[in-house]
């Protein structure tokens, strides 16, 4: 990832709305005073795992538990759930240490992020979904992990259990006792346990991967901006206002949703400010395509154009490009529509502007755009977490072949 050129860093950057975009440095430098822990201090994030889980998953793989676990967590679903009958007793002993907010969570600011998200959920989705759906197709280590892990093999379910993921934080009850996301977030984390000890297994992954064992803490931190830095930015860009109370609450849930997923609070960024100056460092610079990611952002793209929400292929692809810039747009050979092209940059303002009543004009592709957000909301709401929709599981194996 270190041939990647100054002129890509700053042509992405300026895509996607940064201010400035500064050429990836060699050895990892961001302090950690920017970080909820406060401390001046430079440790990598990507020599960071989580031996605790992962030792627990290891232990669930070398005793055949995977299927009894699967099958107790359909019971396991609501926050306030009690843990589930039929795990191994270590299995639930972790679970008791973790399956609880940190201290430092916030719980107005909780509520506060779920009146958010309702607010704006379907611009979250069109961002979350054709922006960083996308995205993660160009982030080499996640596109690799994610093909040649179970799951790669089923794109559909896949994208539909990570769906369930931000639908369950992005839901007006995520933190309550009848949300569901501090289990959904649990839940995760030890699939990403699980996969850390099963991917180096595969001889497909392993031909191209540059570290020890997967999704370290700074590729869940390189994700999350992925997610919710570029989010945060999208909603910007687009003229959406945002009170500082509301954009606290936002980061504030994000927060709590890194410190579930396992990073350490010396990684987390405590302001904006340092999310955006973060994502600098660790995002944008290492963005780059492969063949497993183009194969991903193929199978990924089919879903969202025809027949399945009756979006034109060129308006999807035109709306990648769009949100992640031409460079993205021609790593994954889009092909390009020059009419949805035009219509999309001029009227896609228009219509969040008058969707946001800071114009009394409805352009005339409004429809267009009202469907699309509907049908990427129906995306979501389809796979809504329960007990019988698209459960997140823990795979098994890795990807056959
Ligand atoms: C699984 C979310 C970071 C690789 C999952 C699942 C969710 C999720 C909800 C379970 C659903 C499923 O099985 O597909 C997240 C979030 C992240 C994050 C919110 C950060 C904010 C990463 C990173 C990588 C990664 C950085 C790799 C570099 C995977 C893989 C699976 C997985 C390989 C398993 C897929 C399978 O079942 O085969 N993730 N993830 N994730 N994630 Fe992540």
């Amino acid at each position: 990832m270190g041939s990647i050129s100054r002129r890509r860093v700053l042509s992405l950057g300026a895509a996607l709305g940064l201010a400035s975009a500064a050429a990836a440095p060699e050895a990892w430098a961001w302090s950690s005073a920017g970080s909820l822990a406060g401390a001046d201090e430079v440790t990598d994030p990507f020599q960071v795992w989580g031996p605790e889980p992962d030792a627990v998953a290891a232990r669930l793989l070398a005793d055949g538990a995977i299927p009894a676990v699967n099958e107790a967590w359909r019971r396991w679903v609501d926050n306030a759930d009690p843990l589930p009958s039929g795990m191994p007793g270590y299995l639930t002993s972790y679970l008791q240490k973790v399956n609880r907010l940190p201290s430092w969570a916030d719980a107005g600011k909780l509520a506060a992020s779920e009146r958010y998200y309702k607010r704006l959920a379907s611009y979250l989705f069109v961002s979350q979904s054709i922006g960083s759906g996308i995205m993660s197709t160009v982030i080499p280590r996640e596109a690799r992990a994610v093909y040649w892990s179970a799951g790669g093999a089923n794109m559909k379910d896949r994208a539909a259990k990570t769906f369930t993921f931000g639908y369950d934080l992005n839901s007006a009850t995520a933190w309550q006792p009848t949300g569901h996301f501090v289990v959904t977030a649990n839940k995760t984390r030890l699939v990403h346990s699980v996969v850390r000890n099963l991917l180096p297994q595969s001889a497909g992954f392993m031909e191209s991967a540059d570290q020890p064992k997967p999704i370290s803490n700074g590729d869940i931190l390189r994700t999350f901006h992925s997610v919710a830095t570029y989010t945060h930015s999208n909603l910007l860009k687009w003229g959406i206002r945002l009170s500082a109370a509301e954009k606290e609450a936002d980061l504030h849930a994000w927060q709590v949703a890194l410190h579930l997923l396992g990073v350490q609070r010396q990684f987390i960024p405590a302001t904006w400010a340092d999310a955006l100056a973060q994502a600098e460092h660790m995002l944008w610079p290492d963005l780059a395509p492969t063949r497993e990611g183009n194969s991903l952002a193929e199978t990924l793209l089919g879903y969202v154009s025809q027949p399945t929400l009756g979006l034109a292929t060129g308006f999807v692809n035109e709306f990648v490009r769009f949100l992640l810039g031409d460079e993205v747009g021609d790593w994954l050979n889009l092909r390009r529509d020059w009419a949805h092209a035009a219509l999309i940059r001029i009227e896609w303002p228009l219509y969040v502007a008058f969707r946001e009543g800071t114009s009394g004009v409805l352009p005339g592709s409004g429809y267009l755009f009202d469907q699309a957000l509907r049908g990427i909301a129906m995306l979501y709401l389809n796979n809504g977490t329960s007990p019988t929709q698209t459960p997140i599981t823990l795979p098994a194996a890795n990807r056959p072949g």
